[in-house]
């Protein structure tokens, strides 16, 4: 038998990943499956990521990939984002209308890392490239840099099979640095200094910018690559 601990951290994983809150009310059960689907999804890609993190880090014995984050978007927010859409508050609406349901952060280390990554992944078989934005290439107004891919990938259930799309940020450490704090002082309200604010967080991404090639080159003088 599991011992206790065992047990709850199993029940977690297997629970629905979010609180389903007053919203999609009418869709109660729907929702629930669509919540669980997209988490499965993740899993998926997740578990694809991870399979090229070990098989180069075997052959070049560096990790391309740092570190992965996963999110699932919060009801309330698919709910916000279908409705700033016109679109109705339903699980058939947010599954075809929403990209970004399931979320993959990937963290790389190295400007290169990035593109190897989503070179391989989308490479796959079962992987769709629906859409790209390289905000690395163009980087927004405000300084923010992240490579953007829009994937679908089939999900295999009991009885029927479900291609599911996942929203896939791959970054540098530095570049997710950056993003983190961006992000804070862009749902904070009440920033004191706000204009002064967006101008050094401007500056900073092209210190970051120039230090992610600085320290590629750097690597290149140490490392021998193929
Ligand atoms: P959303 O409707 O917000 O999802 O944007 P979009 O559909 O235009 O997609 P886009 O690819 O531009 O952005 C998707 C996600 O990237 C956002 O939800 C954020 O997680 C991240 N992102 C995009 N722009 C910024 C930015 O300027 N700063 C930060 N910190 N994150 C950003
Ligand atoms: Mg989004």
């Amino acid at each position: 038998m599991l011992d206790e601990g065992l047990q709850t951290s199993f029940m977690k994983q297997t629970r629905l990943p979010v609180d389903l809150g007053n919203v999609f009310d009418k869709d109660r059960e729907e929702f629930g499956e669509m919540m669980m689907m997209y988490g499965c999804a993740i899993k998926e890609v997740q578990t694809k990521l991870q399979v090229l993190n070990d098989e180069l880090s075997l052959a070049r014995k560096r990790n391309p990939i740092e570190f992965i984050k996963t999110r699932i978007k919060k009801p309330d927010s698919i709910a916000t984002k279908l409705k700033r859409k016109g679109l109705p508050i339903t699980v058939e609406a947010a599954m075809k209308n929403l990209n970004d349901v399931a979320g993959v952060r990937v963290i790389c280390a190295f400007l290169d890392d990035i593109y190897r990554v989503a070179d391989m992944f989308t490479a796959q078989d079962d992987v769709q490239l629906i859409k790209t934005k390289d905000y690395i290439k163009k980087p927004k107004e405000n300084g923010y840099r992240s490579l953007h891919l829009i994937i679908e990938v089939p999900v295999y259930f009991s009885d029927h099979k479900e291609q599911l799309r996942v929203e896939l940020q791959i970054r540098t450490i530095a570049m997710d640095f950056w993003a983190s704090l961006e992000h804070q002082v862009k749902y904070k309200r009440n920033v004191k200094d706000a204009e002064d604010i967006v101008y050094e967080l401007r500056a900073c991404a092209d210190v970051i910018n120039r230090t992610d090639f600085h320290m590629q080159s750097i690597r290149d003088r140490i490392v021998e690559i193929d």
